[in-house]
């Protein structure tokens, strides 16, 4: 059996035919073990890794940052082993690697992909000088349950944002665009599109849990923005942990064969996730190690990570007839390309005297600008924000998240080190100085603590102070990989300590650091603002304080729907109207039934009587110390053919008194199609940045082309029909307008 022809297609790499032929030129003097070594993948300190580095036995080695020791990994495969081929260097290397970026939920928080694209830049060149050549990332499945811990990881619940926050993060570490002379930056390394595909619907947010996704669905909300990252060079790509309708990812034929390859024809290699080959049998998808190398060989995993299966039992299976050499090659050769076009056959070795101290003052400046634009502010009664620190005389700060330099890192920090970390109390001293006394107290030793013995404490100096500022939320342990949970309220005794401190009277402005969305329902009128902080990294604290004291105003806007309750999981903004679609009129009824029980006459549209029908903050939410005002929506025409592309323009006036960044989206909703279609869908966004009374035309361009979807017969198509189109602040607001696409024949007219 050999892999489609389209396998070995070079569309994306410069010279592609010269490397292909490089690669097989290499491989005509391989003996299958040396094959089989490219495909295989060890961890760093695996017992004698020298040593089958040194046979030709290991392509790839992951978690080894020591420079010293990837400088000798790299001379004995250089010059010890028969051909001489270089490593690459594996690392997770996800939201910084000694600097610390915002989480990348935070980092999609700022729709911002200029400002993701330079962090993932200085997260390669700091990875780069200890040698790592490719991190695994970005990670861009979607998800739309706050429960999975690795939402985190994530870039949140829609395919439009992700794709191209995720396709800034490749150009970003690979140091190109459109995979154009990809590697050429000093310090680029590649990137890994995660996990292929489908890993963020696993059912009720269960990490390695089962994923049942329509095809359709599939193709229209979880497979664009891997798409859009291959569209942008990414070089590799990894497969999932979870089961795909029943086959798990690393032996699923149809997502690595028929999209990856035939469909999208991917020129890069395919890695599996950590022991994935071997845990197909422990899926029940493959009998033994044996079968379950042939499923995933054959399925198109090129690289296995962490298990031994393919030198195992490849051998084996090429003897008995199972696969071809010319499989193998094929894999091999995807790997060959990508180290030659790498240039790591020239010289793979790293001098880390040529790269600058990683946590230097102009890394730690864009952490601090990313961080300032991933906090979303979601509550902000009576304008209690912006804190005046003329006008404050005493401020108490209080809990466990506000001076905890690790804890603000966030999940996937395995470089990263809290003594660079800012945090809030520090940065909260330095910027008020002198002029406004600064009281702390924990009130409870770790987010989860289920003790109340610091209140007394935290409560004489809330009582004492003019505002009280509340750092709570998550500890990173609580998000991340295997980390998921099944209420996802603010952990141990947290709601108790708002609720006393709220109860001194004194004005409460909530700051949560978290992984996820957390439900805030019930502590939400108790406080008077509320700044959503993710888990910051670094300069956490100097970004918290500047946007706390009014240095900087709040621009970050939501990248995932923040439910009421974990009974509305899942809830996102680009929903189907179904037949019976709530309004709000349709479920004033909720109030009137209090204590009565539920009568299914009551409303007869889709809502909770619990809950209603709207999550506690939409996708696309966020407030600004100034306010922004929207008008003069105008379309460049009513109507237009199949092919072309319309402008919508819309003005956006800052009405208030400080100078502001916006994020200026559009949805756009096509009203019938062939699958039903989202109620909105995001096409676009634009940051601005606007002085007190300055205004501001912001147009966006979208061709046909961009309004596509996969139809029930899996067709990409555009339908002619009626779109409704906004421009606004947020999914559930904005200008309205529309336009009409005609069918071929009304244009030929
Ligand atoms: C398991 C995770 O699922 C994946 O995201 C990560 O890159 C690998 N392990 C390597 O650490």
């Amino acid at each position: 059996m050999g892999m489609s022809s389209d396998a070995v297609s070079s569309s994306h790499v410069a010279g592609g035919t010269d490397l292909t032929e490089r690669a097989q030129a290499l491989l005509a003097q391989m003996t299958l073990a040396e094959k089989i070594g490219q495909m295989s993948q060890f961890n760093g300190g695996t017992e004698n890794l020298r040593e089958a580095v040194r046979e030709g036995a290991v392509g790839s080695v992951l978690n080894e940052v020591y420079v010293e020791e990837v400088n000798e990994l790299q001379r004995i495969a250089m010059l010890e082993s028969r051909l001489g081929i270089p490593l690459l260097i594996g690392r997770d290397v996800i939201h910084g690697f000694k600097t610390i970026f915002p989480i990348p939920l935070g980092q999609a928080a700022s729709w911002d992909p200029d400002l993701v694209e330079r962090a993932a830049a200085i997260s390669a060149l700091e990875a780069a000088s200890s040698g790592v050549n490719w991190t695994f990332a970005p990670m861009i499945d979607i998800t739309r349950d706050p429960r999975w811990g690795r939402i985190a990881e994530s870039l949140g619940e829609d395919p439009h944002l992700c794709g191209v926050l995720g396709s800034a993060m490749v150009r970003g570490f690979q140091g190109s665009s459109n995979g154009a002379e990809r590697f050429s930056v000093k310090g680029s390394i590649a990137a890994c599109a995660k996990h292929f595909a489908g890993y963020g619907a696993v059912e009720s947010g269960l990490d390695y849990n089962t994923a049942n996704i329509p095809e359709n669905e599939l193709r229209n909300v979880y497979l664009p923005p891997f798409k859009a990252a291959l569209d942008e060079g990414v070089a590799t790509f990894m497969s999932s942990f979870s089961d795909l309708n029943g086959v798990p990812a690393a032996g699923n034929e149809f997502l690595m064969k028929q999209i990856l390859r035939q469909e999208w024809h991917f020129d890069g290699f395919v890695v599996s996730d950590w022991d994935a080959i071997r845990e197909l049998s422990v899926h029940g998808f493959t009998a033994d190690d044996r079968d379950a190398a042939l499923a995933a060989a054959v399925a198109g995993v090129d690289m296995e990570m962490a298990s031994t299966l393919y030198a195992d039992h490849l051998p084996t299976l090429l003897a008995q007839g199972k696969i071809s050499e010319a499989l193998i090659d094929a894999m091999v050769c995807n790997i060959l390309r990508l180290k030659l076009e790498m240039g790591l056959f020239d010289n793979p070795y790293t001098d880390p005297g040529s790269f600058a101290h990683p946590v230097n003052e102009q890394h730690l400046s864009v952490a601090k600008t990313a961080a300032l634009r991933s906090c979303v502010l979601l509550k902000n009664e009576g304008d209690v924000l912006p804190l005046d620190k003329q006008t404050l005389e005493s401020v108490a700060v209080i809990g466990p998240l506000a001076d905890d330099g690790y804890e603000q890192l966030g999940t996937w920090v395995f470089d990263g080190e809290s003594r660079h970390s800012h945090t809030c109390l520090q940065a909260i001293h330095a910027l008020v100085g002198e002029e406004v006394d600064v009281r702390w107290a924990p009130g409870l030793r770790t987010s989860r603590c289920r003790s109340d013995e610091g209140f007394e404490e935290a409560l004489s100096v809330a009582r004492d102070s003019d505002a009280v500022l509340l750092f709570l939320g998550e500890e990173s342990i609580l998000s991340g990989e295997a980390h998921c949970r099944a209420d996802i309220d603010l952990p141990g005794n947290q709601e108790q300590l708002i609720e006393a401190v709220a109860a001194t009277g004194r004005p409460v402005i909530l700051v949560v650091m978290a992984g996820r969305p957390l439900t805030l329902e019930a502590v939400l009128d108790k406080v008077s603002a509320v700044l959503y902080a993710w888990h910051p990294g670094t300069m956490g604290g100097p970004a918290i304080a500047d946007l706390l004291f009014g240095v900087e105003s709040p621009s970050g806007k939501l990248p995932v729907s923040f439910p009421r309750t974990v009974g509305q999981i899942p809830i996102y903004y680009a929903r189907k109207n179904t037949g019976r679609p709530a309004t709000l009129e349709s479920i004033t009824h909720i109030d009137e039934i209090d204590g009565r029980a539920p009568q299914t006459s009551l409303g007869m549209s889709a809502f909770h009587l619990d809950a209603g029908f709207t999550p506690l903050f939409p996708f696309g939410y966020g407030l600004s110390y100034t306010r922004f005002e929207y008008s003069d929506i105008t379309t460049s025409a009513e109507r237009i053919a199949l092919g072309d592309s319309i402008t919508v323009c819309a003005r956006v006036r800052n009405t208030g008194n400080c100078v502001a960044e916006e994020v200026v989206q559009l949805y756009i909703r096509d009203l019938v199609g062939n699958v039903t279609r989202p109620v909105r869908e995001l096409k676009g966004f634009q940051r601005v940045r606007l002085q007190p009374g300055c205004d501001v035309e912001v147009a966006f361009t979208l061709h046909t082309d961009e309004l596509a979807f996969y139809d029930r017969n899996m067709t990409r198509v555009t339908e002619p029909g009626m779109f409704h189109v906004w421009i606004g602040d947020c999914c559930d607001t904005g200008l309205w307008s529309e336009f009409e696409i005609m069918a071929a024949a009304e244009h030929a007219d």
